[in-house]
């Protein structure tokens, strides 16, 4: 059984769609990403072969963090956090502790310096671990926050505070691994194959998952189940493949933003995480979707004016969970003063679907492209399946694009730019 169902509604603007016309390229792409064995494609099998064995030192180690400790401090920053942040928004309780994990928190993905003084100062009393993650072991943000959790661990653990650092990188090289190696830090490897954007499913995202207290080994099971079903060929089984060719679709035709939106508040990370994986695949060579993201209903109140009315330069793709945790009757009251009655046998799940129908209609009357991708329930197995297709997709997308995937060269010169500027300034300082 499908566990992800991707359907899309085509309005008028939208009706010239000739699947035939992709198939050799899809064809060719999908063969060039199965024999990629010297491209950063590890992330397209790592999910097959791994299994509740390998995955017993990552589960060993959150157990020990969560035994020693009240907080976990995660470092790193784009790809090195992103994934991690969002499967914890989007599996844990809003408002209480989830009850098998411990609290798990994000520094050295700002410059904020009030950020980090309050950091340090909510850990005051607390037992705390530090997970490091950076796969080139040198990004700014991560090394000035490592440094700084690094010098407060020795200050409150003393010499055995290097038991509570676990530093994730690079097996092989970088400032990082070096560090680590010389101070006794304990390591767990990012693949060589796998970059940052892509690393979710490692140790990168598993370790503080873990810690949270989401269940990573249905984690991996959803992305298995994904990586085996995603292995078909043609477009019309493969619906990471259609998903990509329809985004490819839009945009030759000058829709130029991608608008991933979602009715559940839990999604916003997710969003996030998408967000980071498409716009540092396909913007390059000046060509690419403009991947932005809505929260709905609340920004149906900002938003959903632009969507609806204004320039015609966006498509929406809807993500929607069909079976959510928790749920809320509508109470029935006699005085019925605010006239809602008529709702009072129904939930708030109930509702907020057919606001995500009643949206979607109006979208595409408004002329509005819509891609759907409905997920049968927001739990551990089917997040993994959906990272697990939005990877496989973005990656196809973008060979559509004829752009390659897996670099960064305009963060690359961003990261460059920032380090000559401070050298410059702390010389004159
Ligand atoms: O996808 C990527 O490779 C980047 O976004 C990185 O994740 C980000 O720049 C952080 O790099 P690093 O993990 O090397 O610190």
């Amino acid at each position: 059984m499908t566990q992800l169902l991707l359907t899309t509604i085509i309005n008028e603007r939208f009706l010239n769609l000739d699947v035939s016309q992709y198939t050799s390229s899809v064809s060719a792409i999908h063969h060039r990403l199965e024999q990629s064995e010297n491209e950063p494609t590890g992330w397209l099998n790592g999910p097959i072969a791994m299994d509740s064995q390998n995955l017993y030192p990552i589960l060993t180690m959150a157990d020990e963090i969560k035994k020693n400790a009240e907080v976990l401090i995660v470092i790193g920053v784009g790809g090195s956090y992103l994934g991690a942040k969002a499967v914890q928004e989007a599996l844990t309780p809003y408002f209480q502790k989830n009850e098998d994990g411990i609290e798990v928190i994000y520094v050295g993905y700002n410059l904020s310096g009030s950020y980090m003084k309050q950091i340090i100062d909510s850990l005051q009393g607390k037992e705390f671990y530090v997970n490091v993650i950076s796969k080139s072991g040198s990004t700014m943000e991560s090394s000035l926050a490592f440094r700084v959790l690094r010098k407060y661990t020795v200050e409150r653990y003393g010499e055995e505070g290097k038991e509570r650092i676990i530093v994730t990188t690079d097996p092989e090289k970088g400032l990082l691994k070096e560090i680590a190696d010389t101070r006794g830090y304990r390591r767990l490897e990012i693949p060589s194959n796998i970059g940052g954007r892509y690393s979710i499913l490692t140790a990168v995202g598993l370790l503080p998952i873990a810690v949270v207290g989401v269940n990573i080994v249905e984690l991996m099971e959803g992305a298995k189940k994904a990586a085996l079903d995603l292995k078909e060929e043609s477009l019309e089984k493969n619906e990471a493949y259609r998903y990509a060719m329809i985004r490819h679709a839009l945009y030759t035709q000058g829709f130029r933003i991608e608008l991933l939106a979602s009715f559940e508040p839990a999604l916003s990370y997710i969003h996030e995480w998408w967000k980071q994986l498409f716009g540092e695949s396909e913007g390059k060579s000046r060509k690419g979707l403009f991947p932005a993201a809505v929260s709905y209903s609340a920004d149906l109140h900002s938003l959903g004016q632009f969507v609806q009315e204004g320039s015609p330069i966006l498509f929406e793709t809807f993500l929607h969970f069909k079976e959510v945790s928790k749920d809320y009757s509508i109470p029935y009251t006699i005085a019925n003063d605010d006239g809602l009655n008529y709702l009072s046998n129904r939930t708030f799940n109930e509702i907020n679907s057919i606001s995500k129908q009643g949206t979607v209609l109006a979208h595409a009357e408004g002329g509005v492209p819509i891609i759907q991708i409905e997920v049968e329930k927001l739990d551990a197995f089917h997040v993994g399946y959906l990272i697990y297709f939005f990877m496989k997709a973005c990656a196809m997308s973008a060979y559509l694009l004829e752009v390659y995937p897996f670099d960064q060269p305009g963060v690359e010169a961003y990261k460059k730019k920032i380090t000559e500027l401070l050298i410059e300034e702390s010389v004159a300082h």
